[in-house]
Order: structure tokens, then C-alpha cells, then sequence
């Protein structure tokens, strides 16, 4: 039987658990994490790591943390397993709405003035993909598809697990509820038999998403570049370093005039001169 602490840093209880999280196993996997991912754990996430990885250590019947350690420091796919269960995917249909009225109200109007011919779109991080089913909407309803020669969403998250939800497209009945009622009946069609009481993102819009797994840390294809990259509440999980030059890369991969899209806790911090302000986390390209 380990010890660990069960609550945050500042309050915490010891109490008897299954196999022991020593201060080196969790130092290791907050540094593995941030290595690998980007992702900061800060100590009070002890209680978070323990619980998650744990599940992952009994299902293979694994007695202690070391074991885990070099299981994925040389396993590919246990290092996915690895990362999938200590990402926060949290996200819900036309989450941030602003962006959504942004886009329809302004962005529209600047590509058609353009006269652009075709719109790329980056929604990084999409998680289990309403964000990207919800800019596809957004655009269908706004008539997009008829502005312009091609639309495309690119979509990328590091999940697998939610990667494959994305793809999948069908959400429980409770997400119906942060779907204004204009793009549901367009946009969203019911399930039948096993799937009643659920939705599903439309066949003809599901065809303008393209999902990928990319690990934003990794290389990028240069092209295309984009019109638009709503990267929102991924950057949050990074410390500065990684935001700073994940700023610059989106930077790079952007168009002229192209617009960022960042969560509503996101700034663009030390990256400000190569973005300008046009309110509400929406930055334009400088
Ligand atoms: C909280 S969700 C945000 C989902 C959506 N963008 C939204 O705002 O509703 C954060 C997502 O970022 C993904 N993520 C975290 N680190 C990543 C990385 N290094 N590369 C790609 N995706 C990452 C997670 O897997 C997770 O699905």
C-alpha cells in the first residue's frame, strides 16, 4: 500500500492507496507530460495524475509507478494511452458565441470583399468536435458554401479517444441544448432506434471536416495556410515558453489578415506586436 495526497497542496489529507506516487514518479510525469505535450501539471494535480493513471497501471497489471514510467518512456502506444488520459476535453457546441457571430457578421463579409475563392479553417484542439462541427454550421447557415469555391475545417487534436468521437460525430441528447435553434434543424439531424436521443452532425457538413491527430508541438504541414485558426482553452494548459512559440508558429501559418480565435481566459501575451486586439480574444494577423 502507497501514500499520496488526495487533496490540493495547501489542504491535503495522507491516505492508504493501491500502489504509492513517490514525489520521483510524479516529478517524472509532470516532466514527461510537458516534454512530450506541452502540458504544465502544477502539484496539486497529484490527487488528478494518481487517479487517472492508476486505472491505466491495474488494467495491466502493473504493481508500481517505475514500471509504468518505462512502459511509456518505450512504448508508443501506451504513450498515447498515456497522454489521452491526462488531457481535459472539455468543450461544448458554439462554446464562446461571439466568435461564431464574429465570423458570420464580419469575416464573411471581409472574404467576399476579398474575393476569396476558397476558406481554410484551423480549429486546434477540437476535442470531441463541437467546435469545428460548430464552425461548419455556422458557415452552412450563413450561406458560405454558396460565397465561396471550397470550404475546409482542418481539425486536429492530440486524443485519439476523442479524435475518434469526432469523427464519429454524435453527441447525447444534453449537447442539443447549447445549439441555437437556427442551425439545428439545418444542420443536426435525430437519431433513430440505437442512437434515439441522440444527434448527429449532418453527413453533407460532416464531409467539410477533416479531422487529424497533430501534437501541436510536433511539425506542421506548411500548407495550406489559414484564413481563420481558432485555437481556444488549449493554450491554457501550457506555460509561457510553449504559448510564446506556439503564438509565432500560428503566426507563420496564418494568411494575411488572418484571424486568431483564443479562449476567453488566453491572451497573446509577449506575442502582442504580431497580432492587433479586435476585441472579445479575436486577433488579427499584423
Ligand atoms: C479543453 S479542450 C478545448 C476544446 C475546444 N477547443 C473548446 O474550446 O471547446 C483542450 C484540447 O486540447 C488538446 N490538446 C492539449 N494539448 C495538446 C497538444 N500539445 N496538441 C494538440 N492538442 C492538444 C486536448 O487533447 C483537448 O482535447
Amino acid at each position: 500500500m502507497g501514500r499520496v495526497l488526495t487533496r490540493s497542496e495547501s489542504d491535503f489529507t495522507l491516505q492508504d492507496n493501491e500502489f504509492e506516487l513517490t514525489e520521483k514518479d510524479f516529478k517524472f510525469i509532470q516532466w514527461f507530460l510537458h516534454k512530450t505535450v506541452g502540458i504544465y501539471l502544477s502539484d496539486r494535480k497529484r490527487a488528478m495524475v494518481y487517479g487517472r493513471l492508476s486505472r491505466q497501471m491495474r488494467q495491466r497489471g502493473l504493481q508500481r509507478f517505475a514500471d509504468y514510467r518505462m512502459l511509456i518512456e518505450t512504448d508508443e502506444q501506451e504513450r498515447i494511452l498515456f497522454i489521452n488520459s491526462l488531457t481535459t476535453n472539455k468543450t461544448e457546441f458554439f462554446r464562446e458565441y461571439h466568435h461564431f457571430e464574429f465570423l458570420e457578421k464580419v469575416m464573411l463579409n471581409e472574404w467576399q470583399t476579398n474575393k476569396r475563392d476558397s476558406i481554410n479553417i484551423w480549429s486546434a484542439g477540437c476535442s470531441t468536435g463541437q467546435e469545428p462541427y460548430s464552425l461548419i454550421s455556422s458557415l452552412y447557415v450563413s450561406g458560405a458554401m454558396e460565397m465561396f469555391d471550397e470550404v475546409s475545417i482542418r481539425a486536429t487534436d492530440l486524443d485519439t479517444k476523442v479524435l475518434a468521437h469526432a469523427k464519429a460525430g454524435i453527441y447525447s441528447a444534453d449537447s442539443v441544448e447549447s445549439i441555437p435553434s437556427k442551425y439545428l434543424k439545418p444542420c443536426f439531424v435525430k437519431g433513430k432506434q440505437q442512437q434515439e436521443g441522440k444527434i448527429k452532425i449532418a453527413k453533407g457538413l460532416q464531409k467539410y471536416v477533416h479531422f487529424s491527430r497533430l501534437n501541436l508541438l510536433d511539425s506542421w504541414p506548411t500548407k495550406p495556410k489559414f484564413d481563420l485558426i481558432s485555437c481556444r482553452n488549449v493554450m491554457i494548459y501550457f506555460d509561457k515558453p510553449t504559448q510564446e512559440a506556439l503564438l509565432k508558429r500560428f503566426h507563420q501559418a496564418l494568411k494575411p489578415n488572418g484571424i486568431l480565435f483564443i479562449g476567453h481566459s488566453e491572451s497573446v501575451g509577449a506575442c502582442s506586436e504580431l497580432f492587433h486586439h479586435l476585441g472579445q480574444t479575436i486577433y488579427v494577423k499584423q
